[in-house]
């Protein structure tokens, strides 16, 4: 290949997903105005068909799958190793036995090549990646996946969390009530189908405190509603989506109120929801505001997103040395 493409390979391993993605931006002398490009993205998902993650499992199923995504990425973006010029990795936050995995491949990688190792913010590696692939210039993020519910956005020289969970990430939930009626995991996509077919809204409590929200006290109260044997499943599915979803969508509007920003953009797993997307639309109409939604295969957790943060980090000086690379899985988006 031309050497005139800087190449970052990402790696990305914060839970059920193992990702290995490679981005590239041109070095010659407009660099400031030059796109970076996504060049591959291999995602590799451990699913379950009845039960959650089990922590231990999906890292086995990581160290398994590595060498092959690895190989994959490099084939699809028609290029060896030789030609990649740092290593990124999702160095939190996450899943300790996950993460542990995507970080020794980095260093394994990073050593024996003699590349440059970068390790990336999960959280803004989702803002990052909307901003690279959609028109999005400076936006509020919905980041609302299995583990995150974050509405994150950059002011004053820093990534700042508006609004949060103050217990479990949304997708957790809905895996949780999936597990509870039976429809196993990912719950997420089987709520939202049988969601399209309830009519009946059931009252359920709305719980936004401020500018965060949560999530448990809805789920134990749908659990035993479900329970009761008085309710549809459909109906259900139904009323949950259009309760917790309104939440999200009410923090994301105070957010984009709050910073006088002009942007949403979605990002995480439960974004590939249609009726969230729906109702974020509706919302950015009413305010006049731009809603940017990226490809599926961009929204949920992917190898592509920690190459492009890298990028950015490593133009901006950043660099982990080995030593330095433990894994943090706990990584506060404010703290990066
Ligand atoms: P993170 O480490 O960022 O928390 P994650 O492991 O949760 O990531 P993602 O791929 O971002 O991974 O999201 C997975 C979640 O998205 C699951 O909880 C799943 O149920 C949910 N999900 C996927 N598709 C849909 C959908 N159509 N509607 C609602 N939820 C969905
Ligand atoms: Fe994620």
């Amino acid at each position: 290949m031309q050497k005139n493409q800087f190449v970052s390979l990402g790696i990305e391993s914060t839970a059920h997903t193992f990702g290995v993605g490679i981005a590239s931006v041109a070095t010659e002398t407009d660099n400031k105005k030059a796109k970076g490009k996504i060049l591959a993205n291999v995602i590799k998902q451990f699913t379950t068909k009845s039960g959650g993650i089990i922590p231990v499992q999906a890292a086995e199923h990581h160290v398994e799958i590595c060498d092959i995504a690895i190989a994959e990425a490099l084939a699809a973006a028609k290029l060896k190793i030789n030609d990649v010029d740092i290593i990124s990795f999702s160095q939190g936050p996450g899943i300790g036995h996950c993460l542990r995995v995507g970080a020794a491949a980095a260093r394994t990688l990073s050593l024996v090549h003699k590349k440059p190792l970068v390790g990336v913010n999960h959280c803004i590696s989702h803002l990052e990646i909307g901003r690279l692939l959609t028109d999005a210039k400076d936006p509020v993020l919905l980041y609302v996946s299995g583990a995150n519910t974050q509405v994150i956005a950059f002011e004053a020289g820093k990534y700042r969390i508006f609004g949060e969970t103050l217990d479990m990430g949304v997708g957790n939930m809905l895996d949780q009530f999936a597990r509870q009626i039976g429809i196993g995991f990912p719950g997420g996509p089987r709520i939202m189908n049988l969601a399209a077919a309830g009519k009946n809204y059931v009252e359920l409590p709305y719980v936004v405190k401020g500018m965060d929200v949560s999530f448990g006290g809805i789920l134990t109260n749908i659990i035993r509603k479900f329970e009761s044997g008085s309710y549809k499943k459909e109906d259900l599915c139904y009323s949950l989506q259009e309760t917790v979803f309104a939440m999200l969508v009410e923090v994301a509007e105070r957010a984009l109120a709050h910073t006088g920003k002009s942007e949403l953009l979605l990002g995480g797993g439960v974004a590939c929801n249609t009726r969230l997307q729906e109702m974020c639309r509706i919302m950015c109409r009413e305010r006049e505001a731009k809603l940017f939604v990226p490809e599926r295969q961009f929204l949920v957790d992917n190898g592509a997103q920690i190459a492009w943060q890298g990028v950015l980090d490593y133009l901006n000086g950043k660099r982990t040395p080995v030593e330095k690379s433990a894994i943090r899985p706990y990584w506060r988006t404010d703290e990066a």
